[in-house]
């Protein structure tokens, strides 16, 4: 069964929520029968959780079983953006840091995972927890932790130089591969190409000989989210 989310504008017409582009990957990989096995799900992002467990239930809702979830965040919030790179306002220093919110307030990153993790349905999926700034923990010390390529790259870290770190580490280590998945929840954040996510993706293709196909696109005015699967590598 196809279970996509919308919502119901004041005109009676429908818009896919913000949401929905993480629930159409999962669908896509549960529709199309994707062999994921050997390969894991890499999420850079996490701030409280929502997303995070949001997948897990579509996961579990399609009985898919991924071998790992691999969750990244400094739990400290965005870090400075490149200098002379547009961003969002809402995209400063320290913008997502979780201990702004109440509950969180005294806790330590350990704390913060503990809580998460008491909200996910069961423990059927493994995930690993990566805390810190990208560029200190995207290493040669990760590379020693074997780990496979992707499946799916979901990316919610709003600037353009996280979006590098990340994507730049991934096609360096072969861990981005062709038929991964890499998805954008920022894409819209500045104008496309000019900032952001998408100049990160953009740039990175050109350097790594990256060839991708988008397979969804959920545009709002500015808001937007999207998807590709990648074709081949160099
Ligand atoms: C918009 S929030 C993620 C929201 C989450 N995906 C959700 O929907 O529930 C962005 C997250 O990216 C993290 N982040 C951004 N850049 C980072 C970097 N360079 N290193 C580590 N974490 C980073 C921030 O700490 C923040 O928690």
């Amino acid at each position: 069964m196809v279970h996509l989310t919308r919502r119901k504008k004041s005109n009676g017409t429908f818009v896919w929520s913000a949401e929905s582009y993480r629930e159409f990957c999962v669908t896509f990989l549960a529709a199309n029968k994707i062999d994921i096995s050997g390969k894991y799900n890499y999420q850079f992002g996490i701030f409280n959780g929502t997303s995070l467990r949001w997948i897990y239930e579509m996961y579990r809702f399609y009985h898919l079983s991924p071998e790992k979830i691999l969750a990244f965040d400094s739990f400290e919030g965005l870090p400075e953006e490149q200098e002379g790179i547009p961003r969002l306002s809402g995209h400063s220093k320290g913008a997502y840091n979780v201990k702004a919110i109440e509950n969180y307030k005294k806790d330590s990153p350990h704390q913060i995972i503990d809580k998460i993790k008491a909200t996910l349905p069961d423990n059927l999926i493994s995930i690993d927890w990566h805390i810190g700034f990208f560029e200190q923990i995207l290493t040669e010390s990760f590379m020693d932790t074997n780990p496979r390529p992707a499946f799916w790259v979901d990316i919610d870290v709003d600037l353009y130089i996280s979006t590098i770190q990340v994507l730049d580490f991934m096609l360096r280590k072969h861990l981005i591969v062709p038929s991964t998945i890499v998805s954008f929840d920022d894409w819209g954040a500045t104008e496309e190409y000019k900032g952001g996510e998408s100049l990160a993706w953009k740039e990175m293709c050109e350097k790594y000989s990256v060839s991708a196909k988008e397979i969804h696109c959920n545009r709002q005015g500015t808001d937007c989210q999207i998807v590709y699967i990648v074709d081949s590598i160099g």
